[in-house]
């Protein structure tokens, strides 16, 4: 397989750039989400011999790919199969107290929509999603066992579907008759239900499929937490880079990033003690977003925006 057939990084140069603070001597990054291992090629090419990157993914497929890709900076990088989620436990047991930088580059690769089971409503594979196959959750295992509700709640909060409990209705019904266990059953589903034209039911089919890989890979709740251990870990100077590809988890990076930005206004009492905390400074005001060029040469690229915010001490 070559590079870029894994998977085409999206606003590479941009996200290194942010990512790696000039003025920290020794760097001790984690790339959240190896996947085809571009972005760490970048890192690893950005960083001096005093140095380490740690190669992040919860699917196994991306790190054997990245390792074999990056086998000649073996050295600097420590890879890891692990969901960052966790990241204060991965880091803990591999001994690591702080890091100057953190990137995030959400969502699916090229290689887990095409090659890997369920993520593609395009061909007819068992309905899986799992990032990380030894997960305990499969898409067939929500759909078939969920109850109305929670449906209606995936679709609903994770898709953002209106009239969720329409979508819900007609899984539960139609599960009554026959077991959705393939991704083509899932549309079959659907499609006994609703009549949309083509352009507007790739729509309707995306946000259903984004739904419930949200829900199987949990993965609003992932991103909550790794900002909070991200920003604990951080070192001064320290950046934290997420490229994110849909408003559920580009809102969740802003709002963090905002809260930890703020500053309380100075007590007017002279005698208090006024310590310094550490907060955020965000480095990209409003998130960036691809070129014309960029989105023209990789369409997957149009949804996707940028945020940066550095650790400081104030
Ligand atoms: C868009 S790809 C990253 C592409 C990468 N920047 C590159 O240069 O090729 C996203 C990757 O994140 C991984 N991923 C998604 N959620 C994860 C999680 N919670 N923990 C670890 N990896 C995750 C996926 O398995 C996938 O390989």
């Amino acid at each position: 397989m070559k590079n870029n057939d894994y998977h085409i990084p999206v606003l590479l140069n941009t996200a290194i750039e942010y990512l790696i603070n000039p003025e920290i001597e020794a760097h001790i990054i984690i790339d959240g989400t190896t996947g085809g291992g571009s972005y760490s090629e970048k890192i690893i090419k950005s960083i001096n011999e005093k140095s380490k990157l740690i190669c992040l993914d919860a699917d196994v497929n991306a790190l054997e790919f990245s390792r074999k890709k990056l086998n000649e900076y073996a050295k600097k990088i420590i890879f890891c199969k692990g969901n960052f989620g966790k990241l204060k436990n991965i880091l803990k047991e591999l001994k690591i107290e702080s890091i100057t930088g953190i990137v995030l580059d959400l969502g699916l690769s090229e290689y887990q929509l095409t090659d890997e089971d369920g993520f593609s409503f395009m061909k007819d594979t068992k309905l899986d999603m799992r990032a990380d196959k030894e997960g305990e959750v499969k898409a067939s295992d929500i759909i078939n066992s969920y109850s109305k509700t929670e449906l209606e709640e995936v679709f609903g909060n994770f898709g953002e579907i209106g009239n969720a409990e329409r979508l819900a209705d007609v899984i539960v019904r139609f599960r009554k008759v026959k077991r959705i266990e393939t991704t083509f059953n899932l549309l079959e589903a659907i499609n006994s239900e609703y009549q949309i034209g083509d352009k507007n039911k790739f729509d309707f089919y995306a946000k259903i499929f984004q739904a419930i890989r949200i829900a199987v890979n949990d993965e609003l709740e992932n991103l909550t937490s790794v900002l909070k251990d991200s920003f604990e870990m951080i070192v001064e100077g320290g950046r934290i880079v997420v490229v994110s590809y849909h408003s559920l988890e580009d809102r969740i990076v802003k709002k963090f990033f905002r809260e930890k930005a703020f500053v309380p206004s100075v007590s007017k009492y002279k005698n208090e003690i006024i310590t310094k905390n550490k907060r955020l400074k965000l480095l990209t005001k409003k998130a960036i977003v691809p070129e014309r060029k960029e989105i023209l040469f990789n369409s997957k690229s149009r949804s996707a925006k940028l945020r940066c915010a550095e650790a400081t001490w104030k």
